[in-house]
Formats: C-alpha cells, structure tokens, sequence
C-alpha cells in the first residue's frame, strides 16, 4: 500500500515521451521568450491584490505594510526559482502537479493537485468578489447630466455577503441608527442588513455581480478564448500605465504627516496584513504551466519568473507608499482602496478611470485563473486520479468543457456568499502550501545523480553551518530582545489584550488605572478625546511596558494572563513552524542541503504559521475531503497502478 501511495512518475520517461511527441509535432507551439514571459507574470500578477486587498493590509500595518511587500517579494522569489529549476528540469506542463508525481510520488501529486485547485478557485471567488467591489463603485460613479443619469446604484443587498452584512451590522447597527460617523463600508453594509428581502426569517444578502461575471468568464473560457500573448501582452500594457497613473498622480497629493506613524499597529498589525500582501504575488507560479510553449524554458523562464516579482514589487511599494500618503491609513478598510483614495481628494475622473481599469485588470486575472483550473483537473483525469469525464474536450471549441463547467459552478456559487478575507486568507494558504512542496521537490531532486540534470539550477550555497547556526541566533536573539513575550510564549501563556482585559474589569477599577496613568506617566490630555484613552495608551505599548504597567496597578499574574487550550490552539502552526525548523537544521547540517530552496521552504512555513488556526482547519478540512475523493477514486484508478498491473 504504501509503495503503491509514494509511486511516482519515471522522469526519463515523462522527457521521453516529451522529445517524442515534439518529433511528432505534437507539441504545443514555441513561442514565448523573455519578455512574454514576464509580460505573462505581470498578467497574472497583478489584480485584486494590490487594486483591492491592500486596502485592509494598509489600514491594519499603516505604511510599513511595504516591508511586508518587500519580505514578501523575496519568499516569493525564493520559491520562483525554486519553480524555474523544476521547470527546466521537467519542460513538460502540469506545473507543481507534475513536479510532485516525480519528486515525492503519487499521493504528494494528488495533494499538490488538490491545492493548486484550491489556490485557482478560492484564488478566482476572492478576486470576483474584489472586482464586484470595483464594478458597484464604478455604476455608482456614472454620472450622465443629459440623461438624467446621477450614479446607479444596486441595492446594496445584492452587493456583498451575508457575513459581512450581518457581522457590521451587530457591531456598528446601533451606532448607524443615532446617526454617528461610519466608514461607507459600515455603512453599505447596515443598508445591506436594513433593507435586504427575506424568506421567513432568512435575509437574502449575496453578492450578485461576483455570480455574474464568473458565469461570463467561464462561457468565455468554454467557448474556447485563446489566451493569445498579444492579447495578454495589450492588458498588460493597460494595468501597468494605470499603475503608473496613480503612481505618479497620488505622488502629487502624498501628504508626508500620513506617514507617520510608521507602523501604528507595531509588528502584530503589519503581519495580519501577510495573506493579502502574499494574494498579490500569486500567480507567477502560473508562468511554469508554459514550459512547454517556451522557446528555451531553461534559460527564459528563471528570468521571466523573476522579472516580474521584481517589476512587481517595485510597483506594490510605492502604490503602497503613495496610498498611505494620500489618506490616513485607517480609512483605507474599503474594497476599492485606490479609487477610494482619489474619490477622497475629490479627483473623481481619476478613480473613475482606476474603476474602469480596475474591472479590466481583474477580469483578466479571472480568466486566466478559470482557465488554468480546468486544464489541472484535466491532467489529474489523464493520470487516472479523477474520472474520465474531466479530461473530456469539446467536440467543436476544443476546450475542457465538463471541467469547465464545473470549475464554472465550483467559483460562483462560494462566490455569492463568502468574505473576502476569509478566500483570500484559504487561496493563500493553498498556494503557500504548493510553494513549499516545490521547494521541498527541489531540495530531495538535487540529490538524486541518476536522472537528467537541469539546464537551469538554482546557486548552491551549503546550508551546513548556515541554517543551524541562523536558527541559533534567531532564538537567542528572541530570548535576549524579547525575553518576556519568548518567556510566556514558552510557558504556553499570553498576557490579555487591552481591550479584552478592559471589558473584563469594573467601572470603578478603570477609573483609578486612569487616574494612575495620569499621575504616574502623564498620560496625554489630548488622547481624553479618545473614546477610550486607556485602551489606546494601553495598545501603543511594547509587551514588556504592557506587562510592567499591568504589575503597576496591581494585577496577579491570573488576572493578567491567559493560557490553556484557547491559546495554546492560536500556536499550534507557529509551534509546527518551529519544530520543522529544528528538524530542517538538523537535516542541513547531515546532508549539506542548498541554502536558497531551504529558505523558500522556510519562508512559506513561517508565512502560513503566521495564517492563523481557523485557516489550518479550513486547509485541513479541504485536504481531508481530497483524501478522501482520492482513496476512494483515484488510489485504484490511477493509471501507474493500471499499467504496473498490465505489466504483471
Ligand atoms: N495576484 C493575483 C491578484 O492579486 C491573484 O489578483
């Protein structure tokens, strides 16, 4: 059983099969050089990402959200080359799906396969649901005085999901009907609740326009649109003069006092922001599906892969840097930050175009993405994993249909219904979770001699000492820069948040902590107009002056603290993250591994670590349900078991 769960793909066969089929003619045109590729990597780069999930990452990190770009951009150029050499190794495509079949074997293959498909459908619900956000404030921005024309406006219940309609609803629905200031997100989203029709008791809140415009990428992708590169190449063309627009416009309207502070929210509020920095580099991965329609895969496609992340990157950090200029980076909270942004300096013509063009660049996304997805489905139905009807090609548009179709009810429905956070947050996973099963391939392929070397390989540098002796540092450094939080971490306990404990205590003890903070630190009058100046001056506090200002007025360790299960769960990936480090030093030191997969492998683990517990449940359940499909399916049917049986 398990050498029939671990069998894997003869590479030597998997090329020869590849040079026959060329001979053959069979292959798929050669084409795509250096510059297409990159051109393709910033096609499918940039999208909802940076018009859309920034927002949240930049109202939650403040401006020093661009050094999670720029952290982000080097895991993620880890990870690319780690994807080019398997690429140059293996020119065939399937990307990590195939990657996998030959490194770790059958059920890694399925996994990897299973992800992906999470990676593109998750990735294609949070990117329509963005573009709905886009697509609502573009109607409501058309403006036609000879028609009488003065903004369309959907209800808003058919607008967004129903989580959120009823999450901000209970949190902010008073505070709407006294009348008080709310962001326009609040807003929206109390209407939405308000005025939503029902059935019985049941609100119907969902997010129409997401539903619409998958249903019309997918007959697009199922009539057949060919993803020309010149047609790849104009949209290209059309983000990035966008990008610089906004660029070099916002540039005018940066007022330098937003940038301070730096980063209001500390470490702790940069890093919430990781899975929405981390969806706006996804998709340069996709670049390694063409190694078959590249005219030197081996040399051109490192170069493509990187190319982009580094235009890319270039690009994210100063939109970020321009965006947290123009507005202070509170207001930032909004589905359509960018346009936002210039509709609160009154430059309506601008976020008008942002709106249009925005609506265009996501739509591409989206059509890349609902193409990819099938033809993953079709490879895994070719091995014998999933049944036949998946590898189906339309008799007369030659696409995938029944997969396409599928793929098609797969996005919409989840769509209607789901937060964007909580999509974004899965596809990010999934796609971490590839990242690091490539680097991981590459790691165990390089010390196999007996198959073909790649043309392209990644720099070896010896982790020998390296990586051992970086985990050292990085715990005594922790240890000596942050005893106390690494001590409680250790002693599995957590010191509560101000808020929580605030909520917790009476009236009266508030009070005189109040008073305390006054008289003992002079806390600033200015802040009184705070609504609540305790918990702000309490928040702006490092863990240790947290702590000690607690000891202060008098709290026992008990009422400071909070441990047990309920923390201890929040730190289950974060304590994987650690003992695979250990694991990983020990295994560099033995087998002398390359240092740059090795710290692709590592940077995907601390950013999913970083993901929270309810995303590793969500990942979990996902994989689960895919064991259970390929046990049940695939196991037998796979067609390295038929054929080993033909053989016997
Ligand atoms: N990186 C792609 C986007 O931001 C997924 O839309």
């Amino acid at each position: 059983m398990l050498k029939q769960l671990f069998r894997k793909k003869d590479l030597n066969q998997l090329l020869q099969n590849k040079e026959k089929s060329d001979l053959e003619s069979n292959s798929l045109a050669k084409h795509l050089g250096v510059k297409d590729l990159t051109a393709l990597g910033i096609a499918a780069i940039i999208g909802a990402g940076i018009f859309s999930t920034i927002g949240n990452a930049s109202a939650n990190g403040g401006p020093a959200v661009i050094l999670l770009f720029i952290f982000t951009a080097v895991a993620c150029g880890f990870s690319a080359l780690a994807y080019a050499e398997f690429a140059s190794r293996i020119p065939v495509s399937g990307s990590a799906y195939t990657y996998s079949y030959v490194a770790f074997g059958e059920l890694a293959a399925w996994i990897i396969g299973w992800s992906l498909i999470m990676e593109y459908a998750i990735g294609n619900i949070a990117v329509a649901i963005s573009w709905s956000d886009y697509f609502t404030a573009l109607l409501r921005n058309i403006h036609i005085s000879s028609l009488g024309v003065n903004g369309i406006r959907l209800p808003e219940w058919m607008t967004m999901d129903y989580f959120t309609a009823f999450k901000t609803y209970k949190e902010f629905g008073a505070d709407y009907a006294n009348g008080m200031e709310l962001t326009f997100m609040q807003q929206e989203a109390c209407l939405a609740w308000l005025n939503a029709p029902s059935i019985g008791e049941q609100k119907i809140i969902a997010d129409l326009p997401a539903l619409l415009i998958i249903f019309l990428v997918t007959w697009l992708v199922y009539r057949g649109i060919k993803e020309s590169k010149n047609i790849s190449n104009a949209m290209v063309i059309i983000k990035l003069c966008i990008v610089f627009l906004i660029i070099v416009v916002g540039a005018f309207y940066v007022d330098t006092k937003n940038w301070s502070p730096f980063a209001p929210n500390g470490v702790s509020g940069v890093l919430k922001g990781i899975s929405a920095v981390f969806f706006a580099y996804i998709g340069f991965d996709a670049l390694s599906t063409t190694a078959e329609e590249c005219k030197n895969p081996q040399r051109d496609l490192p170069k493509g892969m990187i190319y982009s992340i580094l235009i890319c990157t270039v690009l994210y950090v100063l939109i970020a840097l321009v965006l947290t200029g123009m507005v202070p980076y509170y207001k930032l909270g909004v589905g359509d930050p960018l346009s936002f942004a210039f509709e609160e300096l009154n430059l309506n013509w601008l976020s008008g175009i942002i709106s249009i063009s925005a609506v265009v660049a996501m739509a591409s996304v989206l059509l890349v993405f609902q193409l990819g997805q099938p033809r993953i489905w079709m490879s895994m139905s070719r091995d014998g994993l999933l049944p036949k009807k998946f590898s189906d090609i339309h008799p007369k548009f030659k696409t995938p249909g029944f997969a396409t179709i599928v793929t098609g009810f797969v996005v919409a429905i989840p769509a209607l219904f789901l937060n964007l956070t909580a999509v974004t947050d899965l596809c990010s996973i999934g796609t971490l979770f590839a990242f690091l099963l490539v680097c991981g391939g590459v790691l165990i392929l390089e010390k196999k001699k007996d198959i073909p070397q790649p043309k392209f390989k990644i720099t070896y540098i010896n982790s020998k000492y390296i990586f051992p002796a970086l985990f050292l540092l990085s715990v005594v450094l922790s240890f000596t820069l942050k005893p106390e939080e690494t001590k409680d971490f250790f002693k599995g306990r957590k010191i509560k948040e101000a808020e929580n404990l605030l909520k917790q205590t009476s009236s009266a003890k508030k009070a005189d902590w109040l008073m305390l903070a006054q008289s003992n630190h002079g806390l600033d009058a200015k802040l009184f107009e705070e609504e609540n100046p305790l918990q702000f001056w309490l928040e702006k506090k490092d863990y240790q002056e947290y702590k000690s200002t607690l000891v202060e007025f008098g709290l026992t360790e008990d009422e400071m603290f909070e441990g047990g299960w309920e923390t201890f769960k929040h730190r289950i990936p974060f304590w994987v993250f650690l003992i695979f480090c250990l694991v990983m030093a020990v295994l560099a030191f033995k087998h002398d591994l390359s240092l740059i997969p090795l710290a692709g492998l590592i940077s995907c683990l601390y950013m999913m670590s970083e993901l929270g517990i309810s995303n590793w449940i969500g990942f979990s359940a996902w994989l689960v349900g895919g064991l259970v499909i390929y046990f049940s399916y695939g196991f037998f049917n796979s067609k390295l078991s038929i054929g080993v049986k033909e053989q016997q």
